[in-house]
């Protein structure tokens, strides 16, 4: 059954949290206004930190369907929007040939009916059923190019989609969109407008500590606790990637694995690649600059406990 759309930035909390997802207030308000004024959510950020998931949670907890749009370059209306079923437009004037009966314009009309359309994610989008709009995730918009993105637009604005063959199609009630980008390239201001902006963050100490508990329930309080400090401190280091928090959530389930109970330099140096993905990276932090962010993070751990 869907659930109705949440009452207040409390409510949308308390959303996310029975789909585990630890989100704070500023995102919470941003993800409450946006389903208020059905207005898209645009959230950017560095990979890992929780976007493509907003939506998924959306869509769990309010019991609505997810139409999932994953951009990639030279994504076209024939693969996002629709596009016409050929074969079965051939089989069916075959067929209509060799019965010799039908005229040729009820023969047109007919194979570009709604039988022969295949609907691709935006047009699936427009359709409401029974639990109400779907939740649209346009997932890493800035991978598409800049005529699809002025497409989207117009989509974005009036929900409508127009087929010439078949004429307007307009959603009854809007759908949910959230927008995601890794911002590997700007996003036209144009488009940005039409919704909610939200850069999300790697999070706090705090928030990545909930994160964990809510995400491996397994992990130690004590291995969490180092975990989440020294991947803090790593996000400090200039790398080529920092760790996101699907790295963080890896990297516990990995060392439960490999039954650690606590972190350790020879332990951190042999399972730096679930947190790391570049060997300039790894190499870097490999062997000694490891065990001295790990040893900064044991002695402020002690001291909190202390205080
Ligand atoms: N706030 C959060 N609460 C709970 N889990 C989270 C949170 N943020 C991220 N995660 C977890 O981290 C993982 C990665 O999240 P997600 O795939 O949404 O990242 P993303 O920002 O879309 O990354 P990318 O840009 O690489 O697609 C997911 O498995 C998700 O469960
Ligand atoms: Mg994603």
């Amino acid at each position: 059954m869907a659930s109705p759309l949440p009452a207040s930035v409390d409510d949308t909390l308390a959303l996310l949290a029975r789909g585990r997802y630890v989100a704070d207030r500023s995102l919470a308000t941003a993800l409450f206004l946006a389903l208020k004024l059905r207005r898209p959510l645009f959230l950017e950020g560095e990979a890992g930190v929780g976007k493509t998931e907003i939506a998924k949670v959306l869509s769990e907890t309010l019991g609505r369907r997810l139409v999932r749009l994953q951009c990639y370059e030279g994504l076209d209306v024939a693969s996002a929007v629709y596009e016409w079923n050929y074969s079965r437009q051939m089989v069916e004037i075959r067929l209509a040939e060799a019965a010799g009966e039908r005229s040729r314009e009820s023969l047109g009309s007919d194979i570009y009916s709604e039988r022969f359309l295949i609907r691709r994610p935006l047009l699936q989008a427009l359709e409401s059923d029974a639990a109400g709009s779907p939740v649209l995730l346009i997932d890493e918009l800035d991978r598409t190019d800049e005529p699809f993105e002025a497409y989207l637009l117009e989509v974005l604005s009036d929900f409508q989609i127009t087929i010439p063959e078949l004429g307007s199609i307009k959603a009854t009630e809007p759908p949910l969109v959230v927008i995601t980008s890794n911002r590997t390239r700007e996003i036209h201001d144009a488009l940005k407008r039409r919704c909610f902006y939200y850069w999300v963050d790697y999070p706090d100490a705090v928030r990545e500590l909930e994160i964990l508990k809510v995400k491996v329930p397994g992990a130690g309080a004590e291995l969490s606790r180092q975990i989440v400090g020294f991947v803090q401190k790593l996000r400090k280091v200039e790398l080529f990637k920092l760790p996101g928090i699907a790295e963080t959530i890896d990297w516990t389930e990995a060392l439960i694995q490999l039954d650690q109970v606590a972190l350790d330099p020879k332990a951190v140096d042999d399972t730096l690649g679930v947190l790391l993905k570049y060997q300039d990276d790894i190499a870097r932090i490999r062997g000694s600059e490891a065990a001295s962010l790990l040893q900064q993070v044991k002695n402020e751990l002690a001291a909190e406990k202390r205080a």
